[in-house]
Order: structure tokens, then C-alpha cells, then sequence
């Protein structure tokens, strides 16, 4: 049985692998990704695909070897996946949710202090050699915590999955008000103490801090625009950790242009790895290279539980994580694991 791997991920998933099957990994460079031909390449002489998200895997990619037994995402996000048409051909598609929450969620937190009070330009600062005397009005954020004003500032969250959660456990430590929007879960946020519910518009009028944590589809593409950025206060900050295209990029750079909203902390971007026009010449910006994830255990536990989720799947069981479970009932899938 042959695994074929988009691009290297931790040997802790690799060793798990080998045990068991032979694996194949695009030999390209570390800081590129293969290209579709490649990866249909790849698929062709496999059994199983384990995929990042730098991959897109389309209907066509999927189509190119009716053997495949499955699909094993290397992330917690699968946006890249086209999953309905995966459906349709009879793959389980799996991802690594639940161990990057707290990974994710600490990024999120990073990027609010970094953002509130000036860490990025203070750096710059410090190692361009500016600083000469210490200054009342040096660089001047604004507070997380109640602080000065001795007022709690506002976290309003979007999205309250297990990522959103885990940034609002964090939240407590700040004495922050919190508010939360996430329609599905609207009745959820209402039972839980700590926390109330708000459609968007209010939670963008009323926040000190906007937090992304949503799952890219159809409904969240965009959810912060133009209108969206404008409810938001002049001393508000926005926070993006889930998908770039979640935020209008080109309106979040006029309205940083503009001083309509405070700050951003970006670890995602609409058109990855590339940036807006302007966003990069932002003074009110903190900029992550998609590292919400990036911690050294995290990365290793994710590497497992892909490949724990990839060889549940080469052996025709039920994975773990199966995103698509309704999957293991469709003839398509039998026809699959008898081909
Ligand atoms: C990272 O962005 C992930 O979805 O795991
Ligand atoms: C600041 O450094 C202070 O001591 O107030």
C-alpha cells in the first residue's frame, strides 16, 4: 500500500506510516508545494493521499485514480478540499481537529497584545536604534486589561467553536467582557455564563477587540467587509486567525489607512502568501505567516493523528476524524475499497 504525501510533514506522522505502508512525499523544496499535475501524479500511483492545505484538491485531482481510498488532511481546516465532490466519489476526507485549539487560540492572544500595545513597532524601534529617552507619550496602545480607565474592554468573538471557546477562557485573566456571534450555536452562548450573544453588527459597535474564528464557507466568505469594518470603533482592533478570505483584505487595508479601525493581527490572508496592496505598508499591524498552528508539539501531534486518520483509512475502517462520515454508507465508497 503506497501513501503519497503533498509536502514533508513531522517524521513523528512519517514514522507512524512506514510501519505500514510505503510513502511517497513530493521531493520538492520545503518553502514550495507541488503543482496539481504533480499531485495527480502523485494520487495516480497511490492508495491514499495525505494533503496540506497549501494543496487545492479539486473533483479533477480526486478523479485522477478510482483506487483511492481516502483523503488525510493535515490541518484542522479543509476549505482547500472540494468535500461535496469527494462525497460524490465515495472518499472519507479526515482533518486534525481539537489539537491545535489551544495553539490556535494562544496566537489569537498574541496577536491581540502584540496589536494593542505595540509590539511589533516597538521591535522595530528598539533594533533600528531609535530609542534614545523614555517617553510619556512613546508609542502609546491602548489597554487589554481594564488598566487606566478601569473599565473592561470588550472581546466580541466570531465563531465559537473550540477555537472561539479557548480564546474566551483566555479572556478571563483580562476582565474582559465578552460577547460572541455564531448563529448555530446561538443557543449554547445564551446558557453559558460569561459570555452573551450578539448578532454581528452589535458585536462590531460594541467591541474593543473583533476575533475571527470561523470555518471558511459560503456564509463566512467576507463576513467582515466594508459596512462591517465600519460599525467597529476607531480604538477597535480586528484579530484573524481562521481563513484570510473570512475578511475583505483590501477594505481592512483602507480602513487601517483611514485610522477607521485601530489595528489588525493577521495570521491569514485572503490570497495566500500574498498580502493586499498597502497592508504591508500599514504602521497599525501585526503580520504572521499562517503560524497559528506552529508550535513545536502541535505540529508533531498533528503529524500523527494524520497519519493515524490515514491508515485507518487504507485499511477500509472508519477514521477517527472523518469530516464526511455519510461517506462509509455510499456504494461509491464500497465499490472503492473492493477495487
Ligand atoms: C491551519 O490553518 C489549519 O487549518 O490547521
Ligand atoms: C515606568 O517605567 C514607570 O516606572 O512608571
Amino acid at each position: 500500500m503506497k501513501i503519497f504525501v503533498t509536502r514533508l510533514i513531522p517524521e513523528a506522522g512519517l514514522d507512524i506510516l512506514r510501519k505500514e505502508a510505503e510513502v511517497d512525499i513530493w521531493p520538492g523544496p520545503e518553502d514550495a508545494g507541488p503543482e496539481k499535475k504533480e499531485v495527480i501524479k502523485g494520487i495516480k500511483q497511490a492508495d491514499l493521499l495525505l494533503s496540506l492545505l497549501t494543496e487545492p484538491i479539486d473533483r479533477e485531482v480526486m478523479e485522477a485514480n478510482p483506487r483511492l481510498l481516502g483523503i488525510a488532511q493535515y490541518a484542522v481546516g479543509f476549505n482547500n478540499i472540494d468535500v461535496q465532490a469527494a462525497s460524490d466519489l465515495g472518499l472519507p476526507v479526515t482533518n486534525t481537529p481539537g489539537v491545535l485549539t489551544d495553539t490556535t487560540a494562544d496566537m489569537a492572544w498574541a496577536l491581540i497584545m502584540a496589536v494593542a500595545r505595540n509590539i511589533v513597532q516597538g521591535h522595530d524601534y528598539m533594533t533600528a536604534g531609535r530609542y534614545k529617552i523614555w517617553g510619556p507619550k512613546l508609542l502609546l496602545g491602548g489597554d487589554v486589561s481594564p488598566g487606566g480607565s478601569g473599565v473592561s474592554k470588550t472581546l466580541g468573538i466570531v465563531g465559537f467553536g473550540r477555537i472561539g471557546q479557548a480564546v474566551w477562557q483566555r479572556s478571563k485573566g483580562f476582565n474582559m467582557r465578552v460577547v460572541a456571534y455564531d448563529p448555530p450555536l446561538r443557543e449554547f452562548i445564551e446558557k453559558t455564563e460569561g459570555v452573551a450573544y450578539r448578532e454581528l453588527p452589535d458585536l462590531l459597535r460594541e467591541s474593543d477587540f473583533v476575533t475571527l474564528h470561523v470555518n471558511l464557507t459560503p456564509e463566512t466568505r467576507h463576513i467582515i467587509g466594508p459596512q462591517e469594518l465600519n460599525l467597529m470603533k476607531p480604538t477597535a482592533c480586528l484579530i484573524n486567525t481562521s481563513r484570510g478570505p473570512a475578511v475583505d483584505e483590501a477594505a481592512l487595508v483602507s480602513a487601517l489607512k483611514q485610522n477607521q479601525i485601530a489595528g489588525a493581527g493577521l495570521d491569514v490572508y485572503e490570497n495566500e502568501p500574498q498580502m493586499a496592496d498597502g497592508l504591508a505598508e500599514c504602521d497599525n499591524v501585526a503580520l504572521m505567516p499562517h503560524l497559528a498552528s506552529a508550535s513545536r508539539e502541535t505540529r508533531d501531534k498533528m503529524a500523527t493523528m494524520a497519519a493515524t486518520n490515514a491508515l485507518a483509512l487504507l485499511k477500509g475502517e472508519k477514521a477517527p476524524n472523518t469530516v464526511n462520515p455519510e461517506v462509509y454508507e455510499t456504494a461509491a465508497y464500497q465499490s472503492r475499497k473492493r477495487a
